[in-house]
């Protein structure tokens, strides 16, 4: 994208639809937080598209299509960035990390962070992986036993922290067999009050703090002492083992290597603020897209019935994969996970500043703005997909659903793991993860029940991603199954 000269003739700002704003605070009052992403596609639906919309002095535009959401995304680090106050508040919260820097502190973390997370490490963490899958197992075991209502995203969420802090931190912290204060219990937190702050249209908390910004400081308090706690257990193996300085098993060591070495430009919280934004970028993220598939193959009996036989099959009896061949080998599983995503991407909305007076979709944007990218809009719509609202997964496969061509278009509106230089680079963990526990829980359960009480359908809400709320599980184990 390049940037505007004053003497071209743009589309006024002006003239763009968008509900109407309040003196002052624009709409701010009206923004729903907690729905943000439905109120916006809601918004997208009656305005037009584009629309713009306006939270104090901020201006945001909000765009929906794929390719010209692909275009700004791709226009980073130089045309857009993670929004400035987005940068300033996970600095206030000790975890400005790869997720929130911009310029030259991302530019240094990123390649450190895709090389702990590309799929040759990956591969060499499977082992590890199976152990905490296996753990889930006995977690579901005693819940199908002893007939258990089982808490869906808590228990996920017990499952990618444990998965994240053992890729990345090379730490057992076993949150799955602990029945402690576990480390979730703060982290739930954190995004949400991020979020909160990011959109408010003063930083009230700083001069009237409520009682919820004093709980906060306590939560934050917490985690910085877990993250300070895997730091110093990292630095002691260093010490120990210091070859691994040179050869880091993983990215903190690979982090504080860097950090100690005069040419690795990394600080002290560079590398604090990427354990806390590890921890919380893994935890939700993963979880709920698997909370949310689990629901939709629950709904969808012939899907499920065809997902259990394939993960029986290629598990001939394992309680879990054995190796990266077998992840693999679970095809319909994996189109059932992109069927999800397409449906239910727990990232629906993408935040970009421009960083220049650039023009987007026809509408002049000047340094400041903010471009929301819509990350569901193209893939709700019939012209991408037919029946665009139906879980089909045979849409992923070619030869059966799809043919090469739909399939290529698909990728390119569906991207759930957003697009570009700052594509997320924990996909490869994601996916594995993913297949992993759905396999694990279809080989060797029958879903009883996946459901939030009293309603037909859990409602989205949205704290960063977007979520099922309140969906519990009931499991039955088959006859004479044991762990
Ligand atoms: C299904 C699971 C996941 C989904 C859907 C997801 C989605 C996303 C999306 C949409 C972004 C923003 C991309 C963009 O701006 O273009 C992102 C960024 C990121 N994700 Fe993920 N993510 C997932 C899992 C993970 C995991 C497991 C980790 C690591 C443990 C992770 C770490 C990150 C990081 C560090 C970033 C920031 C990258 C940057 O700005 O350079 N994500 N993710």
């Amino acid at each position: 994208m390049q940037s505007v000269p004053a003497t071209v003739p743009l589309q006024r700002w002006e003239d763009l639809p968008g509900p109407r704003p309040w003196p002052v605070v624009g709409n701010a009052l009206q923004v729903e937080r907690d729905r943000m992403h439905k109120q916006l596609e809601g918004w997208a639906a009656r305005y037009g598209r584009p629309f713009k919309f306006r939270i104090a002095s901020r201006r945001f535009l909000v765009i929906s299509d794929p390719d010209t959401i692909a275009k700004v995304l791709r226009d980073r680090p130089d045309g857009f960035k993670r929004p400035s106050r987005v940068e300033r508040i996970s600095r206030e919260f000790g975890f400005l990390g790869l997720f929130s820097a911009n310029g030259e502190t991302w530019k240094r973390q990123r390649p450190m962070v895709l090389g702990s997370f590309d799929p040759t490490h990956i591969k060499a963490f499977f082992p590890t992986l199976a152990g905490v899958t296996g753990r889930l197992a006995r977690r579901w075991t005693r819940a199908a036993q002893s007939g258990a209502t089982i808490d869906l995203q808590a228990d996920l969420m017990r499952y990618t922290v444990d998965v994240t802090a053992a890729l990345a931190f090379g730490e057992d912290i076993n949150t799955l067999e602990s029945n402690e204060d576990v480390i979730q219990v703060h982290l739930n937190h954190v995004l949400p009050a991020l979020v909160r702050r990011s959109l408010a249209p003063f930083d009230t908390w700083k001069y009237f703090p409520t009682r919820e910004d004093r709980q906060l400081q306590q939560h934050l308090k917490a985690i910085h002492a877990s993250v300070q706690s895997f730091i110093a257990g990292t630095r002691r193996k260093l010490e120990e083992q210091p070859q691994l300085r040179e050869k880091p098993v993983n990215l903190i060591q690979a982090m504080i290597a860097a950090r100690d070495r005069e040419t690795g430009g990394l600080r002290d919280e560079d590398v604090s603020g990427n354990v806390l934004t590890m921890l919380l970028a893994g935890e939700d993220t993963t979880a709920n897209t698997l909370a949310w598939l689990i629901w939709l193959l629950h709904r969808h009996p012939d899907a499920l019935q065809r997902a259990a036989a394939e993960a029986r099959s290629v598990l001939g009896g394992a309680v879990c994969p054995a190796g990266p061949e077998q992840l693999w080998r679970l095809d319909w599983i994996e189109a059932c996970a992109n069927e999800a995503m397409r449906l239910k991407p727990v990232a629906p909305l993408i935040f970009n500043e421009a960083l220049r007076a650039t023009l987007v979709e026809g509408v002049r944007v000047e340094r400041g703005d903010i471009v929301v990218c819509l990350m569901r809009a193209g893939s709700l719509q019939e012209t991408n997909f037919a029946q665009a609202q139906a879980f089909r997964p045979e849409r992923w496969l070619a030869g059966e659903g799809a043919a090469a061509h739909s399939l290529a278009s698909a990728k390119r509106v569906v991207m759930p793991f957003g697009a570009g230089p700052r594509m997320c680079p924990g996909r490869y963990l994601a996916l594995a993860e993913i297949k992993m526990a759905a396999a694990m829980l279809l080989a060797n359960f029958e879903l009883q029940s996946v459901a939030t009480p009293g309603v037909d359908e859990p409602r989205e809400e949205i704290a960063l991603t977007m979520y099922p709320v309140g969906l519990q599980m009931r499991l039955a184990l088959p006859a004479a199954a044991s762990m």
